[in-house]
């Protein structure tokens, strides 16, 4: 398969000035890494092109803007516009499962851990077409997972959802809930988490697998942010419509058991989640084995609040409409995230309202 390298270029002394203003300052890395005979050792980020993979490249260089990294991407989704300015990414268009690819990358950049988010995640598509999410999810995984074991790397955070869990049979769900996924994306997480367990407890692998509940708004700046297509998440997609570029706002189904009918989500913000990806990788060296944590606010938020609080965030209606409910909805999830709190220190700093605000920012002005 051809590859190419890419040095990102910087984008404009705005940008730069826009971070001075927001005083946002490096911290020193607890990471251990191994140097190899390449040289300094650095992170790879597997789908650092997309919403959230980007947002931590970008979380990360604002953390240690010394340190260099490695973005893989196949760009089958994501953009690459989302990791403008960042001077000290290298990127790779390259797709996970090229073993032998890989490991060129990861021995010529002394890859030490890596941040697996490459997946493709339409809940909807995985179920009309199987093959392509178990292909890309699972088989991709798992080779990704043998160049690193070629190359001597066993330490990776992962990507992983709510979605394992299905049904919930509890609220909050804790990570000891069965894990029953019910829609074939959040089986291909469930069986990348397997495979990363197996590894673990096979050989000397250092994993966390984390599992998000809804990633949701935009970097700080505001010109980076979440860009689908097709859209299926519902704060852009209520933004869009608010902008008045969108469709009208469906609202799949009113009649749940929940306070308003309506179905009841965990949102939490991208930065957020980024911290929370910064935080596992620096205990990785003192860790070994598998470790399952789950990243959310605890504050469970319906359909209808969602679309409130867009309406007063953005100053505009939303028009929506009620249609029948989905099928493989759950009518509610809502994490408990203490474990993450414990073991990382994590607690998320954005409330529902942060998480509009900075998306409506991006949605105003968004460029890819
Ligand atoms: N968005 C959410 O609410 C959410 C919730 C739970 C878990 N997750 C997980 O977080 C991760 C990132 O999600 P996102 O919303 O940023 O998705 P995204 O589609 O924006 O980003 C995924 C990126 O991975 C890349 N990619 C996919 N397959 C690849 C391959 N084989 N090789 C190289 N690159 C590949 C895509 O091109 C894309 O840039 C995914 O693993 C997803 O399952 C997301």
């Amino acid at each position: 398969m051809a590859t190419f390298f890419v040095t990102i270029q910087l984008l404009p002394a705005t940008f730069s000035d826009n971070l001075k203003q927001l005083n946002i300052e490096g911290h020193e890395s607890e990471f251990t890494r191994t140097p190899n005979k390449a040289g300094t050792a650095m992170i790879l980020v597997t789908g650092g092109a997309g919403y959230i993979g980007s947002q931590f490249v970008r979380h990360y260089s604002r953390a240690r803007p010394s340190e260099e990294m490695l973005v893989v991407d196949s760009l089958a989704e994501g953009h690459v516009e989302a990791l403008d300015g960042l001077s000290k990414v290298h990127f790779e268009k390259m797709d996970i499962a090229d073993i032998d690819g890989m490991k060129v990358l990861l021995e010529k950049h002394a890859i030490d851990a890596v941040v697996h988010f490459a997946a493709f995640c339409y809940v909807g598509e995985s179920q009309t077409n199987p093959d392509k999410y178990f292909k890309n999810n699972v088989s991709g995984s798992g080779h990704l997972f043998a160049a690193m074991k070629d190359c001597g790397v066993r330490k990776i955070v992962f990507s992983s959802s709510c979605a394992t869990y299905g049904n919930p049979v509890s609220i909050p769900i804790k990570e000891d809930h069965p894990q029953q996924p019910i829609n074939v994306y959040g089986q291909t997480k469930y069986l990348t988490e397997q495979m990363l367990a197996a590894n673990a407890q096979e050989s000397d692998w250092s994993v966390t697998a984390l599992r998000y509940f809804n990633a949701a708004g935009a970097d700080r700046s505001g010109m980076f942010g979440e860009s689908h297509d097709p859209e299926t998440h519902i704060i852009p997609l209520a933004l869009k419509n608010a902008c008045g570029s969108g469709e009208q706002l469906q609202i799949f189904g009113d009649d749940y058991d929940t306070p308003d009918g309506t179905c009841v989500r965990d949102y939490v913000h991208v930065e957020d989640l980024a911290e929370a990806h910064l935080l596992a990788l620096d205990k990785l060296s003192q860790q070994k084995g598998a470790r399952f944590l789950n990243l959310g606010t605890e504050y469970g938020a319906s359909v209808k609040e969602i679309v409130d609080v867009c309406q007063e965030v953005s100053g505009r209606k939303i028009d929506f409409k009620i249609s029948p409910r989905r099928s493989g909805d759950p009518p509610c999830l809502v994490a408990d995230a203490s474990q993450a709190a414990r073991y990382l220190g994590w607690k998320p700093a954005h409330d529902l309202q942060s998480i509009v605000r900075t998306a409506w920012t991006w949605e105003c002005q968004k460029r890819y």
